[in-house]
């Protein structure tokens, strides 16, 4: 049986590894999360709640961010999103199309300045507005020590998480004011709250995007951009996969960390994202929304 320290610990990288991607790939099919499977997705619905919004996300060519630009689409938006990978860019459009959708890919790494202006720019250009914005794109930490960790290890988790959804919304927002306002949700995480040992660089990523939440919500709040974030624990993505099997545990002991006892599903993190991005929230602002199942409670 696993210690509570080093549940705790894949934990971290569970919300978050690296290593082992191989190892993941054969573990993938083993892990099939039971417990409570999502309902299907559901066909696109051009009356649906998101109809005529456009909505921009960022790292949607997997996991969490693909899921929502799925649910956007499929509640009648049209989705404008990003990622490195164009094969899968190509594949997440493609299916969303077949099911009735409208989505576009665009090659950007939020790590670079120019992608990501040219990536806001262009949905603007071809769609007239953003009227959501969801900066999701984000990677993992490999598990080692503060002082075992490399500088260019360090500078890309940051770069990649956290100043990636600072150049996000430096250019999503002069959009959104100009045309009277818009929504922002980031994708923070559990350990945007709590430090977990091994995982330093994503812990301090998280903690920083969490930070650019508020601060950005405190300063656009009286000019109708609403600045949200939301917070998963351990989601069943490739992310989550990747980080297992470098700390050789399963969904089954993972789960037993959360009150909810079941590790949560990218749709469910989609439903989540919509409320904060929906009228629904219309007074919300600068909230980071627990989506971990009860383990901030804890
Ligand atoms: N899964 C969890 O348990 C969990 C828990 C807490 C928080 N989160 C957060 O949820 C977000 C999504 O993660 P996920 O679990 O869905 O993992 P994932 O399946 O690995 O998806 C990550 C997405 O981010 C994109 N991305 C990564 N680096 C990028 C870059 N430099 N430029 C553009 N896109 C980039 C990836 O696309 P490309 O590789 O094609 O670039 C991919 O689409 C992350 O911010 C993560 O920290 C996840």
């Amino acid at each position: 049986m696993m210690s509570d320290v080093s549940r705790r610990q894949m934990l971290t990288t569970g919300a978050i590894g690296v290593a082992g991607f191989a190892a993941a790939i054969a573990t993938q099919t083993a892990q099939a999360n039971t417990q409570n499977p999502p309902e299907p997705q559901a066909s696109a619905n051009s009356n649906g709640r998101f109809a005529g919004k456009v909505v921009l996300i960022t790292g949607a060519t997997s996991g969490i961010g693909e899921a929502t630009a799925r649910a956007f689409a499929a509640e009648g938006a049209t989705v404008h999103f990003c990622g490195r990978r164009e094969t899968l860019g190509a594949q997440v459009t493609q299916s969303i199309r077949d099911s009735g959708g409208n989505a576009t890919y665009q090659r950007a790494d939020v790590r670079v300045e120019e992608d990501v202006k040219s990536f806001v720019d262009t949905c603007v250009a071809q769609y007239g507005k953003i009227d959501i914005a969801f900066n999701n794109a984000g990677i993992e930490s490999s598990p080692s020590t503060v002082a075992d960790r490399s500088l260019e290890d360090w500078m890309d988790v940051i770069t990649t998480n956290a100043t990636g959804v600072f150049l996000s919304m430096k250019y999503e927002i002069p959009h959104m004011l100009r045309q009277g306002g818009g929504v922002i949700v980031n994708n923070t995480s559990v350990s945007s709250h709590v430090g977990f040992a091994t995982i330093a660089p994503y812990s301090a990523s998280k903690h920083a995007v969490l930070s650019l939440t508020k601060v950005a919500a405190l300063e656009y709040a009286d000019r109708n951009i609403r600045v949200n974030s939301i917070a998963p624990g351990a989601v069943d993505t490739p992310m989550l996969r990747r980080a297992l099997a470098a700390w050789n545990t399963d969904f089954e002991t993972v789960s037993q960390d959360f009150p909810i006892k079941r590790i949560v599903m990218p749709e469910e993190i989609a439903r989540s994202v919509m409320f904060l991005s929906s009228d629904d929230a219309s007074c919300i602002t600068g909230m980071d929304l627990d989506a971990t199942g009860g383990y901030l409670t804890k």
